[in-house]
């Protein structure tokens, strides 16, 4: 492991632009780069911090398809709102870019090229699942089934959302399309594809020898992984969006969204620096570092490194994969199709100026280990008892205190006493540890170490308890309070790393820009931060108080999605699970005079929502049959249908008008009534048997 790195290059998982952002990609992603990030930049290390939108892939294309609209008004529209949620939240990237760029569909087919005029890739033919309704293959996300390692039903061609296990398509049970609810059929198609097995020698030995200190989850995924015998991964798919595959003979075909994405580092660093971006991603003396979640693992410790690798020419790798396990949500997985998440924009909303308390509670909370989960109730707490009673405490009680017995300004420290050396010399050793955690990824812990020295601060004052002495001592006081605004000073270092808007206020209070020199991480533990005589501002509340409504609001909130969520769910069951009917005999059954016939006239039943007269012919005769599918159909859609009904039901007076029959229909998994039709067109009285 080199330690003698020169610069640092930060880049974190880019989102897909297919949603907006929540507290989940914050706690385990974004948050900890952040802070990372600004502690290197802080402590003087040449940083570059790149992230961008994911905008390729079936994710995309999927929600476009649901939204009715195009893969490129997706992430327009999305692309945006995350890029500004990661501004509001002070996630400080040096350039966040897009996949959708010119300059990353040049970097990225030449990326290709390169490896496929290096025969680094092996051609094949292949079946592949193909929905003949839909005319197209079913990548990835187009095709759902059954999870063959959980049993979750609803996983992807690719990944189980449930269980989080890598899937491939043919793994599925029970396949069907995506796209057309279809049982698709298997067609031949050629892709590339990188033979992953030659590089598992290589693989072992620089992850299984060589990265021995990355975080247990990380090293014990790329453990199994290669101990399970790596396979030849397709790059390239049958798609219409994404970056076409540079060579002949592949029109309609697209780089695979993994193959591409992670070469969106390299292209908004080229983006940036277009002169400059080679010292970053091939030098010996940069430091790559991958913030990533736990599912994304794979892709950036044992493909994306491949990749690099086959294409040679001093590429480096990454010096360490801090991958973070999952956040859940008051005890249930985050969800973006169940709406069970608390996004980012909504936050900001229903919680102004408050981006800190986010960030501070995601952090001490963060899924580093194990997956954790956010309370409602722990937010409040965590503000209230740690953010506004002792650090926002501290603060104010010193700055208050210095403006009522000395005019704002920083006093001498005239009296000193033993219990001021002994404070502050608790400093250095609380710098050490916030050091030592961030550099190997232990950001909760780090965090505890700044607001230790919160505490450290708060119990000074209660000890020594300057409020009483300035009535019989003033020099002792004016001590008391330098100590108190040295620890401020330090304070406001600690936590710039974690909580960069509370530092902004913070500084303005002690007034920070006024000093001879700015402060530096290098400057924690020092006891003359601020020089005798230095003017403070007014204080202001660095926290404010999380009220009991505001936590009740957003559980009643969370509270009436799970109640909508349930009732789909039972929506759902109900119809999965219809109960089957007694056994009826042949007699039964052949009693029903079940036929097709075609729909000559339709027309809405007045004063009602549901009804639908029906004119028919039933090859028999023409007859009117009273329906309830105004819900569904339109009168102009059913006009012309050939349908099966049952015929000899006894007639009944349905408002007023004799009905005839009854059409046969079919319950939808969404609740909605579909007719049942031939496949072909027959002829109408045709027994259906
Ligand atoms: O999991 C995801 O959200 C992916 N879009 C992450 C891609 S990371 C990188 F490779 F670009
Ligand atoms: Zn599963």
């Amino acid at each position: 492991m080199n330690t003698n790195y020169k610069r640092n290059l930060v880049t974190c998982a880019l989102p897909y632009a297919n949603g907006p952002v929540h507290i989940g990609h914050l706690a385990g992603v974004y948050v900890p780069a952040d802070i990372y990030v600004r502690y290197l930049r802080m402590r003087g290390r040449e940083t570059l911090f790149v992230c961008g939108s994911d905008e390729h892939g079936v994710p995309i294309t999927i929600k476009a398809r649901k939204l009715g609209c195009t893969p490129q008004d997706v992430v327009d529209k999305y692309h945006n709102i995350i890029k500004k949620s990661f501004a509001d939240f002070g996630i400080d990237f040096d350039i966040y870019s897009r996949t959708s760029s010119e300059i990353h569909h040049k970097t990225a087919s030449e990326f290709f090229r390169k490896l496929y005029d290096d025969g680094k890739f092996i051609e094949k033919e292949s079946e592949q699942y193909y929905d003949e309704e839909a005319k197209t293959f079913l990548a990835d996300r187009y095709i759902v089934g059954t999870c063959p390692k959980c049993g979750a039903e609803g996983a992807y061609g690719d990944q189980c959302e449930k269980c989080g296990s890598t899937l491939s398509p043919d793994e599925l049970i029970n396949p069907h399309s995506a796209i057309s609810g279809s049982l698709p059929v298997k067609r031949a198609t050629k892709h590339w594809y990188l033979p992953l097995d030659q590089y598992e020698p290589w693989l072992r030995k620089w992850i299984l020898d060589g990265h021995k200190e990355w975080k247990t989850n990380v090293y014990g995924q790329c453990k199994s992984w290669i101990d399970g015998g790596l396979q030849a991964r397709a790059v390239s798919r049958d798609l219409d969006w994404g970056v076409p595959v540079p060579v002949d003979g592949a029109e309609g075909k697209v780089l695979y969204v993994w193959f591409d994405a992670p070469i969106g580092y390299i292209s908004n660093t080229k983006e940036l620096l277009p002169n400059d971006w080679e010292k970053w991603w091939k030098s010996p003396d940069t430091k790559m570092v991958h913030f990533i979640g736990k599912d994304n693992i794979v892709f950036h410790c044992i493909v994306f490194p491949s990749m690099l690798k086959a294409y040679g020419d001093g590429y480096i790798l990454p010096d360490n994969v801090p991958a973070n396990e999952f956040l859940n949500l008051e005890g249930d997985k985050i969800s973006t199709s169940r709406n069970w998440a608390i996004w980012l924009h909504e936050y900001l909303e229903e919680f102004p100026g408050q981006q800190d308390v986010l960030r501070y509670v995601l952090c001490a909370n963060a899924p580093e280990t194990k997956d954790n989960d956010f309370t409602w109730k722990d937010f409040q707490t965590r503000n209230n008892s740690e953010l506004v009673a002792i650090f926002g405490n501290f603060i104010n009680r010193a700055v208050v205190l210095t403006h009522k017995y000395f005019e704002g300004n920083v006093p001498r420290n005239l009296k000193p006493e033993q219990i001021d050396t002994d404070t502050l010399a608790q400093i250095p050793a609380i710098k050490k540890a916030i050091e030592d955690n961030i550099e190997s990824y232990k950001f909760r812990e780090a965090l505890k170490e700044a607001m230790n020295l919160a505490r450290l601060g708060n119990k000074y004052l209660t000890d020594t308890e300057p409020w009483k002495v300035a009535k019989s001592d003033i020099d002792r006081t004016a001590s008391i309070l330098n100590v108190s605004l040295q620890i401020c000073a330090n304070l406001s270092i600690a936590f710039a790393p974690f909580l960069p808007f509370s530092v902004k206020k913070l500084n303005n209070i002690l007034n920070i820009e006024t000093l001879a020199k700015p402060l530096t991480w290098d400057n924690l533990g020092l006891a003359d931060l601020l020089p005798a005589g230095h003017h403070l501002n007014q204080a202001e509340l660095l926290f404010n108080k999380v009220e009991d409504e505001q936590i009740n609001a957003q559980l009643d909130k969370l509270a009436s999605i799970k109640a909508a969520n349930r009732a789909e769910a039972a929506e759902k069951a109900e119809i999965k699970l219809a109960v089957a009917k007694d056994k009826c005999t042949y007699d039964d059954f052949s009693a029903m005079d079940i036929r097709t016939a075609t729909v000559l006239e339709a027309e809405r039943v007045p004063k009602t929502d549901k009804l639908l007269r029906l004119k028919i012919d039933t090859g028999l005769d023409i007859r009117t049959i009273v329906s309830g599918i105004a819900e569904y159909y339109t009168p102009e859609q059913m006009i012309g249908r050939q349908i099966c009904i049952l015929a000899n039901l006894q007639p009944r007076i349905i408002r007023g008008i004799e009905s005839k029959g009854m059409i046969l229909m079919a319950k939808q998994e969404d609740g909605k009534m579909r007719v049942v039709s031939p496949e072909e067109k027959v002829l109408n009285g045709a027994i259906v048997s």
